[in-house]
Order: structure tokens, then C-alpha cells, then sequence
């Protein structure tokens, strides 16, 4: 059986490209967002290419409910190969003073804590794999403190420390974890931070989904 792969954020930029150049190399993509239509072009993208894919219109906000994906892959396909925790949101700019707190808990639920309840329920199965891999996209801002990007900022950090915790627990065993940090990517979020900057300056989400399969998942 191929590889089995579970991509969050797959309907657009990192995670949409992440999940096709995984399906174009055999792996079995388990496409996670909640734009249907996102999933559907990837869908299309993914068979014309002669891969193969089951989408999950799924919103990781929903907490607890998260929890019941790991039973329903394990009935599918007993194990997963591949985590790729891409899915995340900026969650606006604002002088750190007028952070709405009901906003900063959104930003925390998606960024950090619906990859906790991911690890919660995917440990077992990464384990039953005899390469498991999962890396969970992080970025520059985790560790570079600008102003108006507190929410962001915090978030990413504490998904480090998730991160590199879980990764040092599962150290002696076939199963890796890591971060990743695409740097400036051509994607809508990039652009809702920088509405002014020319896209195709930046390296494409194709590029650099290329570089985190090349660097964690090869
Ligand atoms: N682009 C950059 O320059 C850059 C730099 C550093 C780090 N990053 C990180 O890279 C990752 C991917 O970002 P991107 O630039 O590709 O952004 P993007 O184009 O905005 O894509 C974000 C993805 O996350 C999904 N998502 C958002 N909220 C969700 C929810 N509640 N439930 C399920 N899925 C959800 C979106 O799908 P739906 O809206 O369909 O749910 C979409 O597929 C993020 O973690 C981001 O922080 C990006």
C-alpha cells in the first residue's frame, strides 16, 4: 500500500501544493481544509496528475471533534506516513495593545492548539508507520518580534515549543517531528500581511512546498 499522507490547509498555497507534489510522488494525500472548492481543484489536480487523494472538508476550529479524525484514518488505512500541519491563520495586525482577546484565542486554537489535538490523535497511528514523519509549519515571526504581529508572533512560538517538545519525546523511535519555516511565500495570507507587495517577486507555494518535502519528508 502507498504512503498515507495528512495535510492540513491543503485547499490553498502551501498546503494545496504540498499535498499535490506528495500525491504527483505516490503518496495517498488526505486533503484537510474547510473550502470545499479548494479541495475540489486539488482533487482534479491530484487525478489528472494519476495520484490519489480522499478530501476532508474539515474545520479545525471545531476542538474537540479534531479528535475523532486519528479513528477514522486508522479504519481507512491503520497507520499514517506523513503529518503535515500547515494549516494557519494570521489573525489580523494590530498594535499589540488593541489585541482583541477573542481573536488571539482563534489565532491560538488554529496555530497551536488544533496541532495538539492532531498529535493527540495521529501519535498512535505515526507510530505504526515504520518512517513516520510530521512537520508542522511554523515561521520567521516565531522568533522575530515586530510590531503588530503579537498574535502571530506568540502563536508560532508556542507551535515551536509544541513541536520540538513532541520531537524530543519520539526521538528514539522510527518516527521524526520537526518545523518548518517556508520564509516569504507567494500565498493569500502573505498577501493580506503585505497587500503591496508584488507576488512574483516572492519564491511560489510550489517552490516552497518543494523545499519542505525535500528537507523533512524525502
Ligand atoms: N506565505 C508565507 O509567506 C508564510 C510565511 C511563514 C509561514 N507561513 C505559514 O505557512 C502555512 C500556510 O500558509 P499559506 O501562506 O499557504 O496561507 P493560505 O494560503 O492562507 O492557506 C492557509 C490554509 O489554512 C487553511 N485553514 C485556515 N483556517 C482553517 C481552519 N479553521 N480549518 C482548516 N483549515 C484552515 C486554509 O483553508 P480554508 O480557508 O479552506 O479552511 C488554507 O488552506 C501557515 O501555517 C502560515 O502561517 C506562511
Amino acid at each position: 500500500m502507498s504512503r498515507v499522507a495528512l495535510v492540513t490547509g491543503a485547499s490553498r498555497g502551501i498546503g494545496f501544493e504540498c499535498a499535490l507534489q506528495l500525491a504527483k510522488a505516490g503518496v495517498h494525500v488526505v486533503a484537510l481544509a474547510r473550502t470545499k472548492a479548494g479541495l475540489e481543484q486539488l482533487d482534479d489536480a491530484i487525478h489528472a496528475a494519476g495520484g490519489m487523494c480522499t478530501l476532508l472538508p474539515y474545520d479545525l476550529l471545531k476542538g474537540d471533534l479534531i479528535e475523532g479524525l486519528g479513528p477514522v484514518l486508522f479504519d481507512k488505512f491503520g497507520r499514517l506516513d506523513i503529518l503535515v500541519g500547515n494549516a494557519g491563520m494570521l489573525g489580523g495586525l494590530q498594535p499589540t495593545a488593541q489585541v482583541d482577546p477573542s481573536l488571539w484565542d482563534r489565532v491560538f486554537a488554529l496555530n497551536v492548539t488544533a496541532n495538539l489535538r492532531l498529535i493527540r490523535t495521529c501519535d498512535p497511528l505515526l507510530r505504526a508507520s515504520d518512517s513516520g514523519r510530521a512537520v508542522f509549519v511554523t515561521s520567521g515571526k516565531a522568533h522575530n518580534y515586530t510590531s503588530f504581529w503579537a498574535a502571530y508572533s506568540a502563536s508560532k512560538a508556542a507551535l515551536e515549543a509544541l513541536a520540538l517538545t513532541y520531537a524530543d519525546e519520539v526521538k528514539h523511535t522510527p518516527l521524526k517531528v520537526n518545523v518548518f519555516n517556508p520564509g516569504k511565500t507567494a500565498t493569500a495570507m502573505r498577501a493580506q500581511a503585505f497587500p503591496g507587495e508584488d507576488p512574483k517577486t516572492l519564491p511560489s507555494a510550489a517552490d516552497t512546498a518543494a523545499r519542505l518535502i525535500a528537507e523533512h519528508l524525502s
